[in-house]
């Protein structure tokens, strides 16, 4: 696996792969990897013969309340699980590579990003955006994957692509669970083992509107009530928002529809957790 730590070595070492032939896949972290980040990796490499991730810990789409300066970095066992992935170049760059001093241009979300995660964390959806355009323009990939944990994030990129005309096949893949449900996350780690069992409380909710769904409950707010009062079994988790609605345009429909999205976040002690299912069950691909 190569490392650079320079936008001028991972265009170099690109260009070598696709000196070569090779079809280029780029998955985008801010590290601390777990299962659900190598799972975007095997997904690219089954799609693409050169493999680039990319860790950087974005301080764009972080607010000043926000925990960016205790966001783990585990640097070494990144790099040993990016080998073992089979990442094929690990592109690391520091603050100052990203963003040297001077800069003006912010990508901007727009509607998109006005509601849910855009409500609750004001500024989070542009610099997610800007990132990830300038990682787009560094790596050009021919496709990148995202998981379907960050919902809104992945129909925001979706977007972007379209709008401004990159040539980029978004591929999105499913959310890998811990055996209780929990979604995997960054931030699990911060839990504490009795967050950590609370925790569950959010995927449990989300599969209590999955069942209604397949019951044949078909009316919105009656979907989230079911799962509004499950989720307050839990009185020491602090929802924030609980809704169903269309993954591409993230508004609630009229009546629900198979592959709209139940979404959730809390904070479980002083962690903000999300997550989503498709209701119709399989969310699986
Ligand atoms: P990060 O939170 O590190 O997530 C990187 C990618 O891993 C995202 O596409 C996210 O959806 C995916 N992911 C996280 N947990 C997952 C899980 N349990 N199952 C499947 N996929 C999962 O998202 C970001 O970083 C940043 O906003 C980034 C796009 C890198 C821009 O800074």
């Amino acid at each position: 696996m190569i490392v650079a730590a320079t936008i001028a070595e991972a265009r170099d070492a690109i260009a070598k792969a696709r000196a070569e032939g090779a079809r280029v896949a780029f998955v985008p972290t801010m590290g601390a990897l777990h299962s659900g980040h190598i799972s975007l990796v095997e997904r690219a490499r089954t799609r693409a013969d050169f493999c680039v991730m990319s860790i950087f810990v974005n301080p764009l789409q972080f607010a000043p309340t926000e925990d960016l300066s205790k966001y783990p970095r585990p640097t070494e066992q990144d790099e040993r699980m990016s080998i073992d992935a089979g990442v094929d170049l690990l592109f690391r760059p520091d603050v100052s590579e990203m963003y040297p001093p001077g800069r003006t241009i912010t990508v901007t979300a727009g509607d998109l990003g006005n509601d849910w995660e855009g409500k609750s964390r004001p500024g989070h959806f542009d610099g997610v955006l800007t990132v990830v355009a300038k990682l787009f323009n560094i790596v050009q990939p021919d496709i990148t994957v995202f998981g379907r944990k960050d919902l809104q994030q992945a129909a925001l990129v979706q977007a972007l692509i379209h709008d401004l005309d990159m040539p980029i096949e978004l591929v999105l893949s499913p959310i890998v669970r811990e055996a209780d449900g929990l979604a995997l996350s960054s931030r699990n780690r911060y839990l504490s083992p009795e967050d950590r069992q609370r925790a569950t409380i959010l995927s449990k909710s989300l599969a209590v509107a999955q069942l209604a769904f397949a019951a044949g409950e078909r009316s919105v707010s009656a979907l989230e009530t079911v799962a509004n009062r499950a989720f307050s079994s839990e009185r020491d988790v602090r929802k924030d928002y609980l809704a169903v609605v269309d993954p591409r345009t993230f508004t609630r429909p009229e009546s629900a529809e198979a592959d709209n999205a139940i979404i959730v976040a809390a904070r479980v002690g002083t962690t903000r957790l999300i997550d989503n299912m498709l209701l119709g069950a399989n969310d699986q691909d």
